[in-house]
């Protein structure tokens, strides 16, 4: 864009400037699972940010069992998306989203045809269609907006722990064991509530002349291992 171009000042009703999307899956408390996209999350190390609506019954469950996978779907999954945006897993439908249309899902599988897959050490199975699997645990709850007396705790920052990855194998860079070939991997991406997916490269990285593995180090931990951990092996902090 041309430093010439002109701005204006606005007030937009949402930021959602372009994230990934994930599709949580968590389990209900009578051992059934959940599955909500969302698309407020972020990575650093094996932990990743989640922004999730207090009231939402993916929250609930996250909080009770410690425990999901983070799956993301690739950018030809919208209609997966779409069959279960606008519903819930709460029975009963909380004021905001019955303001916004949400309707009561019970079972989202069903809904979408999203095909629950176990997993290794968590509970929530992983969604077979999708190319990237996160199982993680429960690691800290923020509240948002906590100066904000009417707004405090609507929604929360909640960091979870990767503990194990799986990638569809076509995703891999050839001749690295840890490394996901970026030209392969087509996330899809929400941009103020509409799906995209990502342009091919822009530009040469000049980041991108680091070795992936100077980072490792940021996902080594000498704390000891998770509940889910201890007694398996192979998860990804040590
Ligand atoms: C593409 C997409 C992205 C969404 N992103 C978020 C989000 O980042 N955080 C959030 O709390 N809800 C988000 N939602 C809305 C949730 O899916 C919604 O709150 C849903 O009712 C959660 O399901 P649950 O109540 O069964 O957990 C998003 C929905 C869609 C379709």
């Amino acid at each position: 864009m041309p430093s010439s171009a002109t701005h204006s000042v606005i007030t937009p009703a949402i930021m959602y400037w372009g994230t990934p999307v994930v599709l949580i899956t968590t389990e209900n408390d009578d051992g059934t699972a959940n599955v909500a996209p969302i698309s407020s999350a972020w990575w650093l190390g094996h932990r990743c940010v989640l922004g999730l609506a207090a009231a939402s019954q993916t929250t609930i469950n996250l909080l009770r069992t410690k425990q999901c996978v983070l799956n993301l779907p690739s950018d030809d999954m919208g209609s997966y998306i779409n069959a279960i945006a606008k519903t819930t897993g709460s029975p009963v439908i909380p004021p905001v989203k019955q303001a916004l249309g949400y309707e009561h899902c019970k079972d989202k599988f069903a809904r979408s045809g999203l095909t629950p897959h176990p997993s290794d050490l968590v509970r929530p199975p992983r969604i077979a269609e999708c190319p990237v699997q996160m199982e993680a645990e429960l690691a800290g709850t923020t509240e948002l907006m906590q100066d904000v007396p009417d707004r405090k705790g609507f929604i929360l920052a909640i960091e979870v722990k990767v503990i194990r990855t799986h990638v569809q194998d076509d995703l891999r860079l050839p001749g690295h064991s840890n490394r996901i070939d970026p030209d392969r991997w087509r996330p899809m991406i929400m941009s103020f509530q509409e799906l995209y997916g990502l342009a091919p490269k822009k530009t040469v990285s000049t980041l991108a002349s680091i070795d992936e593995e100077k980072y490792r180090p940021l996902t080594v931990s000498n704390v000891g291992a998770s509940a889910a951990e201890k007694g398996k092996s192979g998860s990804e902090e040590a």
